[in-house]
C-alpha cells in the first residue's frame, strides 16, 4: 500500500505538476528504475521475452476473439502485449488473466491503429493535413485518443509521418503530404495531442511515430518496395518528421517494413541505433512493424528467423510484432552466447518504463471504466469536431464560370439538383483507410447532408456505377437523372480499399468506369460539380479542363456528408491547401514543389533544357494550393534587412487584403531559396506559414521571423548548418504564386 501510494504521488509529479526541476526528475526516473529493475530481477528469462512479445487478438465479425493459445501464452507470461483487442469489457478479461493470473502480474499493453479517429472518426490524414491548422490536427488526435482510451486501449499506431513524394504509392494517405517543414510540425501536433500531458492520464494514449524509416520512399510506390537514397536525403527530407515527433515526446517507434542502404529498417543500427537512440536521445521503446523481423529472410538479409531475430535485437527491436521470433528463437540465442542477457534487460526495461508511465503498475484497469466509454464514445464533443475538421480538410481546386456563372457556392436559383455517383450515398467508404473500429452507422452521406442542406431543392440521386469494375448498366439513369436537372452533383474517387496499405496504383485517374460516366455526364452540357473523393492526389487533367467546379474532399470520416454540404451551400467557404501536389501524369511522378533547379532549367524555347516534349514540368495542382469562394491580394512585401549576420532576425511582412464578397480563411505561406550551397538546394523550401480569417474587403499585415537557424540544411560535409549568401524569399497563397524578395546571410 505504501508503496504503491509514493508510486502513485511520484507519477503526479513527474507528468501532471509543470515545471517540475531536474533533479526532481531525476529523482522520479529514480523511482522507476529502481521499481522496474526489481521487477526485472524477479523475472524468468522466458517471462522477459514475453514482455518483448505482441500478438494480434483475431477478431471475429460478431466480436473479438482471442486465439486460444495467445491466452494461454497470457497466463504464462509469454506474450506482454496485445493489439487489435478493444472495448472495456473485452480488454478487462484479458487484463485480468494478466494481472490476476501470471504469476509476476504484469499489466498487458493493448495496441491499436487509431489513426484517424477510434469510432467517430475524422479525415483520412492526408485530407487533414490540407487544413493546415495544427491547433485542429492537434485536436483530432486528442480525441481519438480520448475516445480509444476510453474503449480500454493505451497505445496507438500513431502518428504515421512519412513523407510521400508517390501518389502510387497508397500509404501516402495516412501521412501529412510532401514536406518535411510541414510535416514534422504536424508530426509533433499529431504526437502531443495523442498523449496529451500525461501518459498515465487515462484519456490518452502512447503515441509510436512509424514507420521509421523512409518508408515513404518505396520505389515506384509499390508497397513494401525498396528505398534508397543519399543519407543527405534521407536527413533533410525523410527524417524530420520522426525526429519531430520524438522532440514532442513520443514514447514509441516503430521500424518500418522497407530496406535503406542495403538493410531492412528493423535490422538496421544505423537508424535505430546511431540516429534514434545516439543522435537524437531516443528513450522509448521501439516495435518492429508486422512480422517485419521475420520479412528479414525474404530480404535477404537473415538465413533464417534465428538470425534475423538477432540481429533485430542487436540493432535495437526491444519488441516484435506479430513474428513471434523473439518468442520461437531468444532463449536458444542467449543459450548459445550469440545475445547477452543484459542485451534483453535493456529492451525489456523499456517495456516496463512504458507500462509504469502509463500508469499500469499503479492501476492496471486505468483504461477500463464502462461509464467513461460511454460517455465518451460518439459524444456531442467527438460529433462536433468531426465536423469542423472535416470542413477545413476540403480543398476547392476549380470553380470557374459556366454560362458566366459560378457554380460554387450553390446558388439559391438551382432547384433541380442530380446528385450522382457511387460515394454519393456511400457511408463505409466515408470513412477512408485504417477507420479502426470507426461505425459506418453514424457516417451522413452526401445525400443526407445535402438533404438537410437545400431542403428547398428537389435532389434525385442515382449512383451510376461503382468504384470498380465495368459494370456500366447505371449509366443511362444517370444521364437521364442530369438532363433534368439544373446542376449535377457527381460523388466519385475511390473507395477506402483503392488506398492504404497494400493499395499501390501505377494509373491513377478515376477507377473502374468512373471516367467514362463524367464524360457522358459533363455531355449532357448541364453544369457539373465533382466531389472528388480519393485517398491521394488522382490524375484528372480531363476533369480539370471540362468540369467547372471541383473540390477535393478526399475520405472525410463520419461527418463527411455535413461538412460537404456546408461547403457546397457556403455556410463554410473552402480554406484548405494541397499538401501533395497534384500530377498531370503518372510520367510526372515525382512531381513536388521542392525540386532542383538542375544545370539546364525549364526554357520553353530551348529544346535542350530540362522538360517533357508532351507535358509541362509544373504539376497540374501545386503544393500550397487552394481556393476560396473569396479571393485574396498579396502586397508590399517588405525584408527588414537586406543583410543579417548568423545572430540576427530578418522580419518578413506581407499584406493580405480579401478582395472578394465574402470572409474566408488563408493560408499565407513563406518559401526560402538558397542561392548558393556547398551542396545544390532546392528552388524553394517552405519555412512558415500563417493561416488568417479576413473578413471582405480586410487587409491584415502578416509577420514572419527567419534567423540563420530556419537556413541550416546538411553541407557538403553532413554538417547541418546555414552557409553565408544569398537568399530569395517567397511569400504567397500557393508554392507557386508568390510576392519575391531578397537578402544577404553574411558571416
Ligand atoms: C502496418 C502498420 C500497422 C500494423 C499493425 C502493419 O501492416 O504497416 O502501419 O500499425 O500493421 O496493424
Amino acid at each position: 500500500m505504501k508503496s504503491k501510494l509514493l508510486r502513485i504521488s511520484v507519477l503526479i509529479l513527474l507528468y501532471v505538476i509543470p515545471g517540475i526541476s531536474c533533479t526532481k526528475r531525476v529523482e522520479i526516473d529514480r523511482t522507476r528504475e529502481k521499481f522496474v529493475n526489481s521487477l526485472l530481477s524477479k523475472m524468468t528469462l522466458e517471462e522477459k521475452i514475453g514482455q518483448m512479445t505482441l500478438y494480434t487478438s483475431g477478431w471475429d465479425v460478431t466480436g473479438p476473439v482471442l486465439n486460444a493459445s495467445y491466452r494461454k501464452d497470457i497466463l504464462t507470461g509469454r506474450c506482454g502485449n496485445l493489439f487489435n483487442a478493444h472495448t472495456v469489457s473485452y480488454n478487462r478479461e484479458l487484463q485480468k488473466i494478466a494481472v490476476e493470473n501470471t504469476r509476476l502480474k504484469i499489466p498487458l499493453l493493448f495496441g491499436y491503429d487509431v489513426i484517424h479517429g477510434y469510432k467517430t472518426i475524422f479525415p483520412v490524414p492526408l485530407a487533414e493535413a490540407c487544413s493546415w491548422d495544427l491547433e485542429l490536427i492537434e485536436k483530432s488526435a486528442r480525441l481519438a485518443a480520448k475516445e480509444a482510451a476510453s474503449a480500454g486501449l493505451n497505445w496507438t499506431f500513431a502518428p504515421m509521418v512519412d513523407i510521400a513524394r508517390d501518389p502510387r504509392w497508397g500509404r501516402v494517405t495516412e501521412g501529412a503530404g510532401e514536406d518535411p517543414y510541414l510535416g514534422g510540425l504536424i508530426a509533433a501536433a499529431r504526437t502531443r495531442g495523442f498523449q496529451g500531458d500525461s501518459l498515465s492520464d487515462p484519456l490518452t494514449l502512447a503515441a509510436c511515430v512509424k514507420h521509421f524509416a523512409a518508408y515513404g520512399a518505396a520505389e515506384g510506390g509499390r508497397d513494401y518496395g525498396t528505398v534508397d537514397m543519399s543519407e543527405r536525403t534521407l536527413r533533410e527530407v525523410y527524417l524530420p518528421p520522426y525526429h519531430a515527433a520524438v522532440k514532442a515526446g513520443a514514447a514509441t517507434v516503430m521500424s518500418s517494413f522497407n530496406e535503406l542502404f542495403g538493410s531492412p529498417a528493423t535490422g538496421s543500427r544505423f537508424l535505430l541505433y546511431q540516429v534514434l537512440r545516439k543522435e537524437w536521445g531516443f528513450h522509448g521503446l521501439v516495435v518492429t512493424d508486422y512480422t517485419s523481423i521475420n520479412e528479414m529472410v525474404n530480404h535477404g538479409y537473415s538465413m533464417d528467423e534465428k538470425q534475423a531475430g538477432e540481429q533485430a535485437l542487436t540493432a535495437g527491436v526491444d519488441m516484435d510484432m506479430q513474428g513471434g521470433v523473439y518468442q520461437n528463437y531468444l532463449v536458444q540465442l542467449v543459450k548459445e552466447g550469440k545475445i547477452t542477457e543484459s542485451l534483453i534487460d535493456q529492451a525489456v526495461i523499456r517495456v516496463l518504463n512504458l507500462k509504469y508511465d502509463l500508469g499500469l503498475f499503479d492501476d492496471p484497469y486505468r483504461y477500463l471504466d464502462d461509464q467513461r466509454e460511454k460517455d465518451n464514445t460518439f459524444s456531442i464533443e467527438m460529433m462536433a469536431h468531426s465536423l469542423d475538421i472535416a470542413q477545413k480538410s476540403i480543398v476547392l481546386l476549380r470553380n470557374e464560370p459556366f454560362n458566366g456563372a459560378r457554380q460554387l457556392p450553390l446558388s439559391p436559383a438551382v432547384r433541380r439538383i442530380a446528385l450522382i455517383g457511387p460515394l454519393a450515398d456511400n457511408r463505409i467508404d466515408m470513412l477512408g483507410t485504417w477507420h479502426a473500429a470507426g461505425d459506418e452507422t453514424h457516417v451522413v452521406t452526401v445525400l443526407e447532408g445535402l438533404k438537410k442542406a437545400v431542403s428547398e431543392s428537389q435532389i434525385i440521386y442515382t449512383k451510376g456505377c461503382e468504384t470498380f469494375g465495368e459494370d456500366r448498366a447505371g449509366f443511362a439513369n444517370a444521364i437521364r437523372a442530369a438532363s433534368n436537372a439544373d446542376l449535377v452533383i457527381l460523388a466519385i474517387g475511390e473507395n477506402y480499399g483503392q488506398s492504404g496499405e497494400a493499395a499501390s496504383r501505377s494509373i491513377l485517374g478515376l477507377p473502374g468506369v468512373q471516367q467514362e460516366l463524367l464524360e457522358k455526364i459533363v455531355a449532357t452540357g448541364k453544369p457539373v460539380v465533382v466531389l472528388l473523393m480519393a485517398g491521394r492526389p488522382l490524375v484528372i487533367p480531363w476533369m480539370a479542363q471540362h468540369v467547372p467546379a471541383i473540390l477535393n474532399t478526399s475520405h472525410l470520416g463520419t461527418r463527411a456528408g455535413d461538412a460537404i454540404a456546408d461547403v457546397l451551400t457556403g455556410k463554410y467557404n473552402p480554406s484548405g491547401k494541397l499538401t501533395m501536389s497534384f500530377p498531370q501524369n503518372e510520367g510526372q511522378i515525382p512531381v513536388y514543389y521542392s525540386m532542383k533547379n538542375t544545370g539546364r532549367p525549364l526554357d520553353p524555347a530551348n529544346k535542350y533544357t530540362s522538360k517533357y516534349l508532351d507535358i509541362p514540368n509544373e504539376p497540374l495542382y501545386e503544393f500550397g494550393y487552394g481556393l476560396s469562394y473569396t479571393s485574396f491580394k498579396y502586397s508590399d512585401l517588405k525584408l527588414s534587412s537586406k543583410q543579417i549576420s548568423m545572430a540576427d532576425t530578418l522580419t518578413v511582412t506581407v499584406e493580405v487584403t480579401n478582395t472578394g464578397f465574402a470572409a474566408g480563411e488563408e493560408v499565407v505561406q513563406l518559401y526560402i531559396r538558397d542561392l548558393v550551397g556547398s551542396v545544390t538546394r532546392p528552388v524553394k523550401e517552405l519555412k512558415g506559414f500563417k493561416k488568417l480569417m479576413l473578413q471582405d474587403g480586410e487587409t491584415l499585415s502578416v509577420k514572419f521571423t527567419l534567423s540563420a537557424g530556419d537556413l541550416r540544411f546538411y553541407t557538403a560535409d553532413l554538417t547541418y548548418a546555414a552557409e553565408p549568401g544569398k537568399f530569395r524569399v517567397m511569400v504567397g497563397g500557393s508554392s507557386v504564386k508568390c510576392l519575391e524578395g531578397g537578402f544577404e546571410l553574411v558571416k
